[in-house]
């Protein structure tokens, strides 16, 4: 499986994501505003793998402080939060992620622990994240996989796979859990403008494990439920309100209105930290507003006139009356979401 993020002795390293398909180069962060500036600048993104990156960016910027006393190390260690939460607003795993990061960066102060043991308290929490990010990933993919049919076609959007998370993925979990158990699939990847994590990542991923793959431009996904070629939709998500709202890629809310037209199942498959009860509903998730040139341009070369006004919002919002299941580690939710959410999230045994 791919390595989306790992320690490299004293370097945070993660494959870049701008580069791919056409090149597989890695990208080695030594300090926590380089891991900042990969998050910000979309070397690592995908919900999951933010999160992960930025706790492991923390550790490794606190652990190459000098400072001495637990007050100097305890301002920077602020500092270097403020920083990882200005990278990207939409997805809630990073700001949890940044929480953890803080309660054992709290609990070993108060438990008077020395600058040396905080490091490591806080190291061994970056593994931790990192680690039960993939387990997570495996167990979604299991309670996912019983939703599949035998023999699927699968619709996704953006990229929701190992690349965006610490390994094996989301929506691309489910299917490959789906795959590994000997059913049939075959996946429809929308393009994804206009970073395009469909057609470069989400393919790459799937042709890499053997998984039939087809990419389409996101105006034909439309017509290809039309036509009967989409049994079930799976995707990601960025932030899932306390009332099932699901904040994810651009164009996610177009796919699950066409859904629902097509009586076509809808779900979205997150970790339990990609819940966030602490926003009520859709409308109150923050949507990051992108550079205009991922709009304007498609590598060096620009497709629009100068002089036409931009718009890029990275995330829409698909209201819960569309997603038929929401698909966690811990469990599938169905409506009423505010009820089963909840009950998941306080681990509640909440099955389909
Ligand atoms: O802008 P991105 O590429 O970070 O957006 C990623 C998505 O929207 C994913 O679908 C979402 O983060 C879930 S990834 C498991």
């Amino acid at each position: 499986m791919l390595p989306t993020i790992e320690w490299q002795g004293d370097a945070v390293v993660m494959i870049d994501q701008r580069k791919l398909p056409a090149t597989e180069v890695y990208v080695s962060c030594k300090t926590a505003a380089e891991v900042a500036k990969a998050i910000k600048t979309m070397v690592i993104r995908g919900a999951p793998a933010i999160g992960v990156a930025a706790a492991m960016g923390i550790a490794m910027g606190m652990r190459r402080s000098t400072a001495t006393g637990t007050k100097q190390f305890t301002t920077e260690f602020q500092k270097t939060c403020d920083m990882m939460a200005a990278t990207r607003p939409t997805a809630v795993n990073l700001f949890w992620a940044i929480e953890k990061m803080k309660h054992v960066f709290a609990e070993a102060a108060q438990g008077g622990c020395s600058v040396d043991e905080i490091k490591q308290r806080l190291e061994a929490e970056a593994r931790r994240i990192h680690d039960e990010d993939v387990e997570s990933c495996r167990t979604m993919g299991a309670h996912g996989a019983t939703l599949v049919p035998q023999d699927a076609r699968i619709l996704t959007h953006c990229n929701a796979g190992a690349l965006a998370t610490a390994g094996y993925g989301t929506a691309l979990g489910v299917i490959r859990a789906a795959a590994e158990q000997g059913k049939k699939v075959a996946v429809l990847a929308d393009e994804t403008r206009p970073f395009l994590q469909g057609a470069r990542l989400t393919a790459w991923e799937l042709v890499k494990d053997g998984i039939d793959t087809t990419v389409i431009t996101d105006n034909m996904a439309g017509s290809m439920m039309r036509l009967g070629n989409v049994d079930l939709v799976v995707v990601g998500a960025d932030r899932i309100a306390a009332n099932g709202d699901v904040a994810n890629k651009i164009g996610t809310y177009g796919v699950a209105v066409l859904a629902k037209e097509h009586n076509i199942p809808f779900y979205v498959a997150a970790p339990i930290s990609t819940v966030d009860l602490h926003t009520p509903d859709g409308s109150s998730i923050p949507i990051e507003e992108r550079n205009d040139k991922e709009v304007t341009h498609v590598g060096s070369s620009r497709l629009t006139p100068e002089g036409a006004h931009i718009r890029n919002p990275a995330f829409d919002v698909t209201p819960h009356k569309y997603v038929t299941a929401i698909i966690t580690e811990r469990g599938i939710a169905r409506a009423p979401y505010d009820e089963s959410l909840a009950a998941l999230v306080n681990d509640a045994a909440v099955k389909a």
